[in-house]
């Protein structure tokens, strides 16, 4: 079965694609498949703005989609930017963005913060699948590292030491936010696969 990824963000593209290729099924994104689909996310959590993109993409293809929507928490800031992440401040750019977040945390003692990722993937029979990863740091005092996309060069995971844009690519999917919820995401393809 093929599977269109809806989702413009060539960096999340990568990563799940990457991800994707275990489950032997053909996985193209919405602009191979001809789509040019920019849903409203007017959710207020993940789960909610996932799903409207997989089912904006799945209606009009009327083939399996799968997306994520997907942001960083920041404790103090409670929760912010959240669902907000990708328009966080109305900046136009990731560095904008990074270093709004560090300036409203300048002086801040408690720097916790979570990836989180939420995947949905809608069937044209109405069936749908969701899966959540979450992933725990702390938010660093300046950024390090050229790889990954977004907050990855504050973004310290807490058992390394290393900020996500530190990582290679492999290394990053095996503990991202978004590889956990895809690996949660794989195992419930193939149980509702198997169902059929
Ligand atoms: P959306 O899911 O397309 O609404 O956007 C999620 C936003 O959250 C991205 O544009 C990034 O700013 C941020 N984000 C999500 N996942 C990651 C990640 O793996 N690394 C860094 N930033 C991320």
């Amino acid at each position: 079965m093929r599977y269109i990824l809806a989702s413009n963000n060539k960096g999340k593209l990568k990563e799940m694609k990457a991800i994707l290729a275990n489950l032997g099924a053909e996985v193209i994104s919405q602009s191979e498949a001809g789509l040019s689909i920019d849903a409203d996310e007017t959710g207020t959590t993940f789960e909610e703005n996932a799903l409207i993109k997989a089912k904006a993409a799945c209606e009009a293809i009327r083939e399996p989609a799968i997306a994520d929507d997907s942001g960083l928490a920041v404790e103090a800031l409670g929760g912010a930017p959240g669902v907000y992440s990708a328009r966080y401040g109305g900046c136009a750019t990731d560095e904008e963005r990074v270093n709004l977040l560090l300036k409203n945390l300048e002086g801040e003692k408690n720097r916790r913060a979570k990836f989180v990722s939420c995947i949905a993937c809608t069937f044209p029979n109405g069936d749908v699948i969701t899966a959540r990863g979450e992933c725990e740091g702390v938010i660093t005092l300046a950024p390090r590292g050229e790889g990954g996309f977004g907050y990855d060069p504050i973004f310290e995971l807490l058992d390394t030491g290393k900020t996500m844009a530190e990582l290679s690519d492999e290394e990053k999917n095996a503990v991202s936010h978004r590889g956990r919820a895809l690996k949660i995401f794989e195992m419930k393809l193939r149980e509702y696969n198997a169902d059929k």
